[in-house]
This record gives structure tokens, C-alpha cells and sequence, in this order.
């Protein structure tokens, strides 16, 4: 019985199989939730589609990981899960009404299916889920996120845009780790973003950010962000990392993905020697290159570090003109021309390198197959998420 019976397991792991379509039990837990806890329905953006989508595939996967008897990793996720879900405003009576519509919801499926074994299995499962997430958010006592001021928003090229903030506080994160950020223009939409800084004591932070086509957030950052602007920041995650005694270092960047693996090379300057890290710093045309001349000057007093540029186009548009000139002086960078996974492989497979790729989810898979068909390894390959 409960959370020893495969069988019952099973059977409710199918019933929230995210392959199943939209309609099911989770969209009937949000509607029964809402329902009754209009305070909850706040808290999430007004289109649901991707949160029941990420809701399932969290549940299906914690399922699957308690019928293969496995404990650790979900315990571990749903955790920091909830952590991470103190910047929402969940409070411990969301939890309690949560816990209501999901067994509700899951009853509802079931109907005369519910019988005693999917039952107490199910109540069960909603508990550990529960009670973990509620557990760990109620040991933590910080805050759970960093209020920061615009002070700086630089237009660098058409799409990509620098943004300097001053924390109310300093927020702590790993150098090539990125954040959960909200901003102004779109509340409740949290998004991802690597500060292109290491962690500063002073609460000082950048950001690099790309207008992606269509995009809703990112968009309104380029677009909209002003000076005095408040933005919230939360949940440091990911693993890019150098590691100094492990050799020579990769380094791919795909326009803004260039943002974390800068905040590693500002960080390995504080050492007089370290691996040799090359970076291939890529864009569509030469003006996206955005911060080539930042780059140049610590390659010129950083031995270890060198900088190929790469761009699919070899001249400018014309709206280049509108934005700051980004060629740095001649002959220490000769740029290539050409896509990034294309260009980094011509050198050969870097298989003895530790490999660092940061960019859209397109150019890391692309980039990390054209690595690998060269003969890299796929786990000498870094990047985030894990999984693209
Ligand atoms: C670990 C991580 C770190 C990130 N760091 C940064 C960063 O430092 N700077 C930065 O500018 N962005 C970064 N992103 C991407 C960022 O989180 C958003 O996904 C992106 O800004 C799009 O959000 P949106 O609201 O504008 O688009 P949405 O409205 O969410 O999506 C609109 C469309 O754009 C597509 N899309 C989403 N993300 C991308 C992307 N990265 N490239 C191409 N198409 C995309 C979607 O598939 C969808 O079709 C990071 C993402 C991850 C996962
Ligand atoms: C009181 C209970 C809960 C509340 C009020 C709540 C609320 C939220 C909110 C507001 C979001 C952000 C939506 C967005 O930005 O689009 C979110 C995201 C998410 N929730 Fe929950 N949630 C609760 C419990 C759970 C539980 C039990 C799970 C378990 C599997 C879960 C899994 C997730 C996941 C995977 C995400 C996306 C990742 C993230 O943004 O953190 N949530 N939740």
C-alpha cells in the first residue's frame, strides 16, 4: 500500500503523463483550485498552458523516480522547489487548498477506479510532494529574492541590450550561474538570466539580454527597460564552471549566451595563472559582436585568454550606424566567418578541452552535435540547462 505499491504508482503516473495532451487531471486540479482559492489563481501568469506543462512533467518525473524506489534526487528537486517557490508569495495555506483540488482532481479521474489502493497511494504521494516543498520553504528564513534599481540600460546592437542594476542588498550566485528575473513591464513572468558579472558585494549587476522574435518578456526588456525600473531577482542555479586544475578550456558564445561565460572570465582574472580558455564569441553580422572591445582588453592583459570572433555575414548592415562601434583594434582578433558550430570545428574536435557552450537552446544543440561528431565527449560538455 501507499507509496510501496508499484502498481497503484504506475497507474497514477499515467494519469499525469504530460504526452496525454492538455486535457485531464491537471488541467481539472487548476480549474478545482482556482475555484476555490482565488488567491492562488493571482499568484500565476493569465495563459496556463506552459506552467501545467512544466507541472506535469515535475509530477510524472517525481512519480516515476518513487516507483523505481528512488528517493534522493525528487526529495532533493522538490526542495528546492519549494525554496525557490517562496518568491511566488505561496503561503502555507495555498498548500493546503493545492493539496484539496490535486486529490480532488485525481479522484474525479479515477471515479470507480478509486479504490482503496490508488487511494491511499495517492494521498500518500500529494503529501510527500507537499509536505517536502513546504518543508524545506519553511525552514528557510532570508528573503526569498533581491529587489535591484535600473541604472543603466545600453542599446548594444538592434536586439541585444545591456542592463546594470544596483541590488538593494547583494544577491550571492556562482560565476556562469544565471537567475530568475521580474521585471516591470511583465509581473509574474519570471524568466532566466545570467549576470554577466561575478557576484558583487556591493549588490552592482549586469545583464545581457537578446530580443528574441516573438518573445514576450525579453522583448519588453530591450524595448521598454528606463533608468529607476525595479526588478526582482531570484534562485541562483546551474553548474558552468572552470575548473583550474582540469586543463584547457572551450568557450562558445552564441550573441547574449556570451553573458555567463564572461562573469567566469572577469573571475579567473583574479588569479595570475590559469588554464588557456578560448572563446569563440559569435553573432549574425561583425556589429553583433557586441562586447568585443570589453573582451580585447582583458585578452591583453590576460595571456590565457583568447578571443576568435564569428559571424555568419562578413559586413554590416546598415543599421549598424545606430549603434556604439564594437571593432576592436586590428590584428589581435582575426574574425571568422561562418555559424559557430561550423567555425569551432574547424580547429578540431577539442576533446581534451573542457567545454563550455551558452546560447539559445538551438545553437547548443547544434553546436554540441558538431562537437561531438568530431570526436568531443558529450560529458566534457557543459551547458545549462543540462537538458536543451
Ligand atoms: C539557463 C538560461 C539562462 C538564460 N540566460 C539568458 C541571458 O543571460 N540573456 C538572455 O537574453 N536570455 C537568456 N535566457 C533566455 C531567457 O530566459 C528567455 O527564455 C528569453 O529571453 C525569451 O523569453 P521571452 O519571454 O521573450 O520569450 P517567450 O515569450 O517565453 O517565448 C517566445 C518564443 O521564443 C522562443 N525562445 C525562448 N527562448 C529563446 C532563446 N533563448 N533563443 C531563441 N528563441 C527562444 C520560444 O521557444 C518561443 O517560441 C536564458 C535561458 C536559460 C534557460
Ligand atoms: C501551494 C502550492 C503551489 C503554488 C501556489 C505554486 C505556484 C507556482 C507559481 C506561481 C509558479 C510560476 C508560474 C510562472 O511563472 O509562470 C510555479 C511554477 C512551478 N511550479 Fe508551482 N506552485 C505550487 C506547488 C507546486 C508543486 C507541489 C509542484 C510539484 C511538482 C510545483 C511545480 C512547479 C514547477 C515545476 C514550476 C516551474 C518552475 C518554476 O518556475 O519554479 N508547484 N508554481
Amino acid at each position: 500500500m501507499g507509496l510501496d505499491d508499484r502498481g497503484a504508482l504506475t497507474t497514477l503516473r499515467a494519469a499525469v503523463d504530460p504526452s496525454a495532451g492538455p486535457d485531464g487531471v491537471i488541467r481539472d486540479f487548476y480549474t478545482r483550485w482556482f475555484a476555490t482559492d482565488a488567491s492562488a489563481r493571482d499568484l500565476f501568469p493569465p495563459d496556463m498552458n506552459q506552467q501545467r506543462a512544466v507541472f506535469s512533467r515535475a509530477l510524472h518525473w517525481v512519480l516515476g523516480e518513487i516507483v523505481d524506489q528512488r528517493a534522493q534526487e525528487p526529495v532533493a528537486f522538490l526542495a528546492q522547489l519549494g525554496r525557490d517557490h517562496r518568491k511566488y508569495g505561496v503561503t502555507a495555506a495555498h498548500y493546503d487548498t493545492m493539496q484539496r483540488a490535486l486529490l480532488g482532481a485525481l479522484r474525479g479521474h479515477f471515479a470507480d477506479r478509486w479504490d482503496g489502493a490508488v487511494a491511499s497511494t495517492a494521498v500518500d504521494v500529494v503529501e510527500l510532494v507537499i509536505g517536502v516543498m513546504r518543508g524545506a520553504a519553511d525552514a528557510e528564513s532570508g528573503s526569498p529574492y533581491e529587489d535591484g534599481t535600473v541604472v543603466d540600460h545600453i542599446r548594444a546592437t538592434r536586439d541585444v541590450s545591456i542592463i546594470r542594476l544596483q541590488l538593494d542588498r547583494p544577491l550571492f550566485y556562482h560565476p556562469g550561474q544565471y537567475v530568475t528575473v521580474q521585471v516591470p513591464q511583465w509581473p509574474r513572468r519570471w524568466r532566466f538570466l545570467s549576470p554577466s558579472i561575478p557576484s558583487d558585494g556591493d549588490g552592482a549587476i549586469e545583464f545581457h539580454v537578446r530580443s528574441v522574435a516573438g518573445g514576450m518578456v525579453s522583448t519588453a526588456i530591450v524595448g521598454e527597460t528606463r533608468v529607476g525600473d525595479r526588478w526582482r531577482l531570484s534562485s541562483p542555479h546551474g553548474g558552468l564552471h572552470v575548473d583550474r586544475n582540469a586543463g584547457d578550456v572551450l568557450m562558445v558564445a552564441g550573441s547574449s549566451g556570451l553573458a555567463p561565460l564572461r562573469s567566469i572570465i572577469m573571475d579567473l582574472q583574479r588569479f595570475a595563472e590559469n588554464p588557456r580558455v578560448h572563446l569563440f564569441f559569435g553573432g549574425r553580422y561583425p556589429c553583433d559582436l557586441y562586447d568585443l572591445n570589453t573582451l580585447w582588453q582583458v585578452a591583453a592583459y590576460n595571456p590565457w585568454l583568447s578571443v576568435t570572433p564569428v559571424s555568419e555575414f562578413t559586413t554590416n548592415p546598415p543599421w549598424a550606424a545606430d549603434y556604439p562601434l564594437v571593432d576592436p583594434p586590428r590584428g589581435l582578433h582575426v574574425r571568422q566567418t561562418g555559424l559557430l558550430p561550423e567555425v569551432v570545428t574547424r580547429y578540431g574536435s577539442w576533446s581534451d578541452r573542457q567545454i563550455l557552450v551558452s546560447g539559445g537552446p538551438e545553437m547548443i544543440a547544434a553546436t554540441k552535435a558538431a562537437l561531438v561528431a568530431k570526436g568531443a565527449r558529450p560529458d566534457q560538455i557543459q551547458h545549462d540547462p543540462p537538458a536543451p
